[in-house]
């Protein structure tokens, strides 16, 4: 009787586990098909479908960022001159101030952006499924599904930058611009004149901050910037930045 209870209650947690997964796997295509269909006239099955192949029967930490070329192919920007904000180091400073304006857009507001923000996936070597959990953190592994998708959607969003583009960095760390960021080192090298006209630096300072617009880091952003693009840089403290940018009344760029 004790080994039939066993054999049972094996069987009961197999199940319960089974179940588990599958409802995890599920609550990921339903989040990202909901936060796809926001998008109208977008077609979130086969936008699904290049982002999956992308992974999907690849070693955890083996997913090159071009896995992801059919999914950028897929699902091109729309036109967002004079309108995109780069960031670094400043993720929740950024977004509040882009989610209360209709007015700068960073790669987190565009359609793949906003789908993946938050989440965690990876595939695995003879496998079809996705999976959700014990999925590679960012350190690592350079070429995790995870980070190889930001790297390439990043490349894609620095590729389309046009006219004035405007980065928010952080001015309470010694290297607001850190070599070894996305944006140093990916978006950055992307920005092309006469396409892209200026590059506004705005430095996000608190009370206690350390850094200006004299900083070292900034001296390396502006040498590698490509011939021809304009540079300026401001300092903006945060309360400022907080205030102005839930202000409906005032119009884009009247923050700084
Ligand atoms: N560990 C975990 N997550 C990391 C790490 C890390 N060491 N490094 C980067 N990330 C992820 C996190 O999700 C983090 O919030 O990348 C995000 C941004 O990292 P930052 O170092 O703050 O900035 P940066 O690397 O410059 O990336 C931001 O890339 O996403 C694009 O267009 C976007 O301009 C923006 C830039």
């Amino acid at each position: 009787l004790a080994v039939i209870a066993v054999i049972l209650l094996v069987v009961i947690l197999a199940i319960v586990l089974g179940v588990t997964l599958s409802k995890r796997r599920d609550d990921f295509n339903t989040k990202f098909m909901e936060r796809c269909q926001k998008f109208k006239g977008y077609n979130c099955q086969k936008i699904w479908d290049a982002f999956q192949q992308a992974y999907v029967n690849r070693d955890r930490c083996d997913v090159p960022t071009e896995a992801y070329d059919p999914l950028i192919a897929t699902v091109p920007f729309e036109s967002l001159c004079n309108r995109m904000m780069f960031w670094s180091k400043t993720k929740n400073v950024v977004h509040d101030f882009t989610g209360g304006k209709d007015c700068f857009k960073t790669v987190e507001d565009t359609l793949l952006g906003s789908v993946l923000n938050g989440l965690e996936w990876c595939g695995k070597n003879g496998s079809s499924e996705t999976f959700t959990t014990d999925c590679p953190k960012w350190e690592e592994c350079e070429k995790s599904a995870v980070r190889s998708f930001w790297n390439r959607v990043s490349a894609a969003f620095g590729d389309f930058a046009c006219g004035n583009v405007t980065v928010m960095l952080n001015g309470s760390i010694d290297t607001p611009f850190s070599p070894t960021s996305i944006f140093a080192s990916i978006e950055v090298k992307k920005f092309k004149s006469p396409k892209v006209k200026n590059l506004n630096v705005v430095l996000v300072i608190q009370k206690n901050s350390v850094t200006n617009c004299t900083n070292e880091s900034l001296k390396n952003l502006t040498m590698g910037l490509d011939k021809g693009i304009g540079y300026r840089c401001v300092e903006v403290p945060d309360s400022h930045l907080k205030e102005c940018g839930s202000d409906p009344e005032k119009p884009c760029g009247a923050c700084w």
